[in-house]
This record gives C-alpha cells, sequence and structure tokens, in this order.
C-alpha cells in the first residue's frame, strides 16, 4: 500500500518520516520522562529482561511541520532514553499495521545497534506474539499510542495485563471522541466496540452527548479495573497548536510505585479537569 504523502515522506537519513504537528514532542518527552524515572526500578529487574514495546511505533523519525524540525520517533526516543538511564531495556519490541513504516523503524533502531524485534502488525495480533516471547518476571514498559480509539483494541490491554509488572502508557483520542459521538450514528459507533467491548449493555445512549463520552470513559475505566490494570488520577492532556484538545495520556499500572512516579513527572497542578 503507497503511504499518504500528506502524511509521510522520505527523511534526512533517507528512510520514511511521520509528518508530526509540534506536540509530538510533548508526548515524547513525557515517554522520555517515564523510561528515565523508572530505570532505578528497572534496575532491580534487569536479570529478567526488561523490554519496551511499542506496537504503534511509526517509522521512528518524524517530521515537525511547523518548524521543519527532523525528531526521533517513540521507539528510537524510548530506546535512546533507556541507555541513558540506569537500565537500559533488553529488548525493543515495536510493531506497525503499515510494513514500510515497521522496516524503517527496525533499520533505524539496526543502525543504533538496537536489541530490536519487529512483528508484524495489526497490533492486536502482534502483541499475543510479543507477550509470549516476554519474561515473564521483567519490569515491561509498553506504549500505546495509535492515531484512533478504534484501533486501540482493548484486548491489547487485556493481553499485557496478564504479565506480572508491566506499565502502559496509552494514548487517548479526545478528537475521536468527539468526533464519533458527534456524528452519531450506530454504525460509527463501532469504533467503541473494539475500545470499549460491551459498552452498549453499560453506557446509556438516551444522554447528551458530553454525558455521554463521560460515561464512555467511566465504563473503560471499569474495564481497566476488571483486568487489574488502573489507569493513574491523572491523565496528561495533550493540545494541539490552536490550543485544541487532541488527546490524552493516560498510564496504567498495577504497581503503587509507578502511580507515584507517573506523577512526578506529569504536572498535576497543570491538569485541567477532564472535560468531554
Ligand atoms: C501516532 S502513530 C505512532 C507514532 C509513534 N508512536 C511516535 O511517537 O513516533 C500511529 C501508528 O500506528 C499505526 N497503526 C494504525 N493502526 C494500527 C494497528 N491496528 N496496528 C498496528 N499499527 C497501527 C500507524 O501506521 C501509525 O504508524
Amino acid at each position: 500500500m503507497a503511504l499518504d504523502p500528506e502524511r509521510y515522506v522520505i527523511g534526512d537519513d533517507g528512510l520514511w518520516v511521520e509528518k508530526v504537528g509540534s506536540w509530538a514532542r510533548e508526548k515524547l518527552d513525557i515517554v522520555a520522562d517515564y523510561v528515565q524515572i523508572t530505570s532505578a526500578a528497572r534496575r532491580r529487574f534487569a536479570h529478567n529482561n526488561p523490554a519496551f514495546i511499542d506496537v504503534f511505533s511509526g517509522p521512528g523519525r518524524s517530521l515537525v511541520r511547523s518548524d521543519g524540525a527532523f525528531i526521533d520517533g517513540s521507539p528510537v526516543a524510548a530506546f535512546k532514553q533507556g541507555l541513558n538511564s540506569l537500565q537500559p531495556f533488553s529488548t525493543i519490541h515495536i510493531s506497525d499495521l503499515e510494513p514500510s513504516l515497521l522496516t524503517a523503524a527496525t533499520e533505524r533502531l539496526e543502525k543504533l545497534n538496537a536489541p530490536v524485534v519487529a512483528t508484524p502488525g495489526p497490533a492486536a495480533q502482534a502483541i499475543e506474539q510479543i507477550v509470549s516471547s516476554l519474561n515473564p518476571h521483567g519490569l515491561h514498559f509498553a506504549l500505546l499510542d495509535p492515531h484512533n480509539l478504534g484501533s486501540l483494541s482493548f484486548s491489547i490491554i487485556k493481553r499485557l495485563a496478564k504479565l506480572k509488572s508491566v506499565d502502559i502508557l496509552v494514548h487517548v483520542s479526545v478528537l475521536d471522541l468527539q468526533r464519533n459521538t458527534d456524528l452519531y450514528s450506530s454504525e460509527l459507533q463501532e469504533q467503541f466496540d473494539e475500545f470499549a467491548p460491551g459498552w452498549r449493555q453499560h453506557v446509556s445512549r438516551e444522554q447528551n452527548l458530553v454525558a455521554f463520552r463521560a460515561a464512555l470513559i467511566s465504563y473503560w475505566s471499569d474495564l481497566l479495573e476488571g483486568v487489574s490494570m488502573p489507569r493513574a488520577r491523572h491523565e496528561q492532556l495533550i493540545r494541539g497548536e490552536a490550543n485544541q484538545r487532541l488527546y490524552w495520556l493516560m498510564l496504567l499500572s498495577k504497581h503503587p510505585l509507578a502511580h507515584e512516579l507517573w506523577e512526578k513527572i506529569t504536572s498535576v497542578a497543570r491538569q485541567p479537569r477532564m472535560l468531554f
């Protein structure tokens, strides 16, 4: 499949890059900060091969539309930060639905001598293979960064949740939540079936859109609790260049320490109330 030239170009190193908004830097800073702040804990698990898992990896490098700068994509940024922390990752597991993007990310990581393992997407399938290859006693970190809610299949979280120790940073698209509920057709809401299976039995459609969105996220939070992966109390809102709300970054973890560390790297004071 040919890549959309509006979204992808060949970058400064001859491989595909994704064109992104400047807000991508904020996301990557949070990923890097979390890799850094958890490195002392990861060191205690060093003999159990802690892995970074990025099943919506993209090509590993991006072009910021507004200023023309090339920046590392998430798998490369996490790998590099791991190297600079107290404990690098033993494996960098990546996947992407688009084979040419996965190839680009793999090549970039190989050039850095990263211990990369690439698994073809879609993410919901790749995660099975990845999780079964992980050390079950390791402290792993997964980033789930899809553009839309439909790709954020709950089965991915459920599979990861079977691991003893994994922290998950997840991108929940506010834009998508709004777009799909605004259109409010039951057909389009099939998007939500993957994201929050069973929602139709638990979330009433007989309420206004704002209440509906809040109820859907609340139901999703219950699903998370059900697989023992509660989300942190605060989420980081990522805004676009016109200050529009784009997505929330949310941390999911069984471990209280992960929640404490998350609070340290995200400014609770800056968090606006979660508006739907
Ligand atoms: C937001 S981009 C990832 C950006 C990357 N995390 C970064 O920060 O550099 C989302 C990626 O998910 C991929 N994608 C979309 N649906 C997918 C699916 N179902 N399974 C795996 N990858 C998917 C897209 O091809 C795209 O590369």
